[in-house]
């Protein structure tokens, strides 16, 4: 069966601590998504925010940061155990090395738009790939397609990888992700903005 990450991105900051409780009994980890407003626009959660969720699931955190480097100590001690870092940022090998000094998941993520080459000389070293189904930065946009032929392709290649996707990830898509051989799906909005998320969950789980 599938495992589902549900972004906490997509919940009511207000209410982290309820969100995260409501959908962790049913989802195998609470995907972090961590920017730094400079390898993206945006500005979202820090180490703090994601402490303050450590125990309630496993933790998947996303680090979309030019300098991934200098945060992987202390996400290690908010609780994450899985931290992905992106091929477009600096020094990745180095990232993921470090990564893998914790004894805990390491994955190597990269955009729609970067040719998917791009991560295979880091796959000596990375347990999981992180396949962005959506430009990085922003919760609630539309899946782009050449994610599921690159699902396909690094499953068939690598089965021994952990393989997620991250964006635009919905009822509407999750089967023929698990299809291709998705592992991990995560998804924000269409948990937290749908009527039933624990629903959303099962039917995802499910495809
Ligand atoms: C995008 C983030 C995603 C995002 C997913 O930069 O990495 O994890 O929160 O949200 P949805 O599922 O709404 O695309
Ligand atoms: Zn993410």
């Amino acid at each position: 069966m599938v495992s589902i990450a549900p972004s906490m991105l997509g919940a009511d900051f207000g209410k982290m601590r309820e969100a995260a409780e409501l959908v962790a009994p049913h989802s195998s980890y609470l995907h972090m998504d961590v920017m730094d407003g400079h390898f993206v626009p945006n500005l979202t959660m820090g180490v703090d925010l994601v402490k303050a969720l450590k125990g309630i699931a496993p933790l998947d955190v996303h680090l979309m940061v030019t300098d991934p480097l200098n945060f992987i100590d202390d996400f290690h001690d908010a609780g994450a155990e899985i931290i992905s870092v992106h091929v477009e940022a600096n020094n990745p090998r180095d990232a993921l090395e470090k990564i893998n000094e914790k004894n805990i998941k390491s994955g190597i993520a990269f955009n729609p738009s970067t040719p998917k080459d791009k991560i295979i000389p880091f796959l000596d070293i990375a347990d999981m790939i992180l396949v962005m189904s959506v430009e990085p930065g922003y919760c609630g946009q539309s899946f782009h397609e050449n994610a599921i032929e690159r699902v396909k392709f690094f499953k068939t290649k690598y089965p021994e990888k952990i393989v997620e996707v991250d964006g635009g990830v919905s009822t509407v898509n999750s089967a023929i992700l698990t299809k291709n051989g998705a592992d991990i799906l995560v998804a924000g909005s269409a948990i937290f903005k749908s009527d039933d998320p624990i629903k959303t969950i099962n039917i995802m789980k499910q495809s």
